[in-house]
C-alpha cells in the first residue's frame, strides 16, 4: 500500500506478518467481544468496520450475527484477512479497499459502524466520524473499541516510563497520524466531536466487553517497543528510540531484576457506544 494523509508509516508485509501474535484476542475473548459489539447493533445488522485490518473485530463480530463490511487503505491487511474468510468460509465480510477519510458508500446505508485503533492514524478524524454520521442510519450504532493495560502491572508500567522517557530524550509523543497542528484524537475529544455532531452516548462511559490476563516477561515487553512491533515506537526517529531504549532497559533492570521472568498483565477491551438521534 501506499501511504495515507500525512502518514509516514504503512501497514505493510512487517506489520501484518506480526499483527496478529502481537495484538491477537485468545479465542475466547474474541468471541465474547465480538458477542459484545453484536448486543449494541440491532439484529442482523449491516456494520461498517473504519480500518477492518486483519479482521481481529470483524471476523467474531460477523462470527456473533452481523453483516460486517471492512474498509481499509492496506492491501496487505485485508489480503490476509480475506484468506481468513476463504480458510473459515465466512459468508458476512465484504471488504472494500479505500481509506477511510473518502468513504465511497451512500447515505445511511448501515446500520451501525465500529472503529477500533484507527481514528488516531488519521488526522482528519472528526470529518471521518462526520462520513460516519452520514453512513449510518439513524437510530444506528457507532461503537468505539479500544485495548486497554492495567496500567498497574508491569507492562503498564514500562508503558508509561516509555512515554516520560520519550519526551524527555526530546520528541513530542504524537500518535502516527497526528501533527501538532491537529486536533487531538483523545477519548475526550471524539466524545465532545461525536454528541455535537448528533450522537447520544448509550451508557454511563465505556462497557468491558472482555478482561483476561495474559502472561508476559519485561524482556519481551521493552523487545517489542525497541523492533517497532509496538504501535508507539513506530514514528520515533531512529536516534531518539536508541537513547529512549537505554533509558528504559536500565530501569527496567532495576525494577525487575530478571528481565525473563513471565508476569501477569490484566488486559480488558473496552467499548464506548453512541447512537445517532433519530
Ligand atoms: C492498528 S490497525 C487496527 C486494525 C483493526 N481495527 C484491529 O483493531 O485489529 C489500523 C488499521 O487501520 C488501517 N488504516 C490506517 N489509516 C487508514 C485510512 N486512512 N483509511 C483506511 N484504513 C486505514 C490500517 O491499514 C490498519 O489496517
Amino acid at each position: 500500500m501506499g501511504t495515507t494523509g500525512g502518514l509516514d508509516f504503512s501497514f505493510d508485509r512487517r506489520v501484518v506478518s506480526d499483527y496478529d501474535s502481537l495484538r491477537g484476542h485468545p479465542p475466547e475473548v474474541a468471541r465474547e467481544i465480538g458477542q459484545a459489539i453484536a448486543a449494541q447493533m440491532p439484529s442482523s445488522a449491516r456494520v461498517l468496520e473504519l480500518g477492518v485490518g486483519t479482521g481481529r473485530i470483524a471476523v467474531p463480530v460477523a462470527q456473533a450475527g452481523c453483516q460486517v463490511v471492512g474498509m481499509d487503505v492496506s492491501a496487505e491487511m485485508l489480503g490476509e484477512l480475506a484468506a481468513r474468510i476463504r480458510q473459515h468460509t465466512l459468508d458476512d465480510i465484504e471488504l472494500v479497499q479505500a481509506d477511510i477519510t473518502a468513504p465511497p458508500f451512500i447515505d445511511r446505508g448501515f446500520d451501525g459502524a465500529m472503529a477500533v485503533h484507527v481514528l488516531h492514524l488519521v488526522s482528519s478524524w472528526a470529518e471521518v466520524l462526520d462520513q460516519v454520521r452520514r453512513m449510518v442510519r439513524p437510530g444506528g450504532v457507532l461503537v468505539l473499541g479500544r485495548d486497554w493495560v492495567d496500567p498497574e502491572s508491569f507492562s503498564g508500567r514500562i508503558r508509561t516510563a516509555f512515554r516520560k522517557t520519550v519526551v524527555e530524550v526530546g520528541t513530542e509523543m504524537l500518535p502516527p497520524g497526528a501533527s501538532a497542528a491537529a486536533a487531538p484524537s483523545g477519548g475526550a475529544a471524539i466524545v465532545k466531536t461525536l454528541v455535537q455532531q448528533g450522537a447520544v452516548p448509550t451508557g454511563e462511559g465505556e462497557l468491558v466487553a472482555a478482561e483476561w490476563t495474559t502472561e508476559l516477561s519485561p524482556r519481551q515487553v521493552l523487545d517489542g517497543i525497541r523492533s517497532r512491533d509496538d504501535a508507539e515506537s513506530w514514528v520515533l526517529p531512529d536516534d531518539v528510540l536508541t537513547e529512549t531504549m537505554q533509558r528504559l532497559d536500565a530501569l527496567a533492570q532495576q525494577e525487575w531484576p530478571d528481565l525473563d521472568q513471565p508476569l501477569p498483565v490484566l488486559r480488558r477491551f473496552m467499548l464506548g457506544c453512541f447512537r445517532y438521534e433519530v
